[in-house]
């Protein structure tokens, strides 16, 4: 609808229908989704309004335009959590590589799994796409809804100790926590009994995890000890994810500027 064009209407839905007829995209809406209208005499009758408030102007709530919005602002919170990782999606995943990984990822999604408690880790060697997944999990699920978070525990350990302990413990108020590179930091032995801490109160809630690591499964179970093992093993699918890094496919494209 043009901006002033308000001829009157007999209810809400014709209102709705026609300024959707002549809707110049929902991301140009000069109303911000208030669409105005004025009622006819038989309208306001209808809302128990008298005929002295004919010519008022009235808004109401366009449901495509509140679709939209909500979109929107989830889209700004997956840039808000991924930040430059927000690139990372299933869209842009080679899925010759990795297949059966790539396939859990997007039945994760899917199946909203993080809602019944369900854990995936992704394990394997350097630059094989376990990050680029892990994001991609943790962008559908915002856009589905979800609070989902995306942690590097690595980058904690860089923070003091109260800060680190604060950031692992906010992490328990997530459906969903997305939990990258670990097995790292896990050395740093001051850090540790927050992140078992951390894994027992997302099981005791029965909150998502998907985790990625370089340790081999053994490795990782044994490293977590006996008590959240038995977890996993009640909660997770593990999927190796193999080949060569792909930062080596990515290495021409960065060092183009050096050719002549
Ligand atoms: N199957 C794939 N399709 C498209 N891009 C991929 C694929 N696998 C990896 N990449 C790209 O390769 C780069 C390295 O991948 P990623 O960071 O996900 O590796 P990683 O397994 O997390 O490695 P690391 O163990 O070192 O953390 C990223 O830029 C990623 O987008
Ligand atoms: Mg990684």
């Amino acid at each position: 609808m043009k901006t002033g064009q308000t001829s009157p209407v007999s209810n809400t839905e014709e209102a709705f229908q026609h300024c959707k007829a002549t809707c110049m995209g929902i991301d140009k809406c000069p109303y911000s989704g208030n669409i105005p209208y004025q009622l006819t005499l038989e309208g306001l009758k209808k809302i128990g309004i008298e005929g002295k408030y004919a010519g008022m102007i009235f808004t109401y709530k366009c449901p495509l335009f509140e679709e939209y919005a909500l979109l929107q602002k989830r889209k700004q919170r997956v840039s808000r959590v991924l930040g430059p990782l927000a690139t990372h999606t299933f869209e842009n995943f080679d899925s010759s590589r990795n297949t059966k990984a790539f396939q859990m990822a997007k039945k994760y999604i899917e199946s909203k799994a993080w809602k019944q408690g369900g854990w995936l880790i992704l394990y394997g060697s350097y630059g094989t796409g376990k990050t680029h997944l892990l994001s991609a999990i943790i962008h559908e699920a915002i856009m589905l809804g979800a609070s989902a978070k995306f942690a590097n525990l690595a980058n904690i350990t860089t923070l003091d100790f109260e800060s680190a302990k604060s950031a692992i413990a906010d992490l328990t108020s997530y459906d969903l926590v997305g939990i990258d590179d670990f097995g790292v930091e896990i050395g740093q032995n001051w850090l540790s009994p927050h992140i078992f801490r951390l894994f027992d109160d997302l099981n005791e809630s029965s909150k998502g995890i998907v985790m990625t690591t370089n340790m081999p499964l053994g490795g990782l179970q044994e490293l977590l000890g006996n008590r959240i093992a038995d977890r996993i093993a009640e909660r997770a699918i593990a999927i190796e994810l193999t080949g060569e890094s792909m930062r080596k496919n990515l290495r021409s494209k960065f060092t183009s500027w050096f050719k002549e």
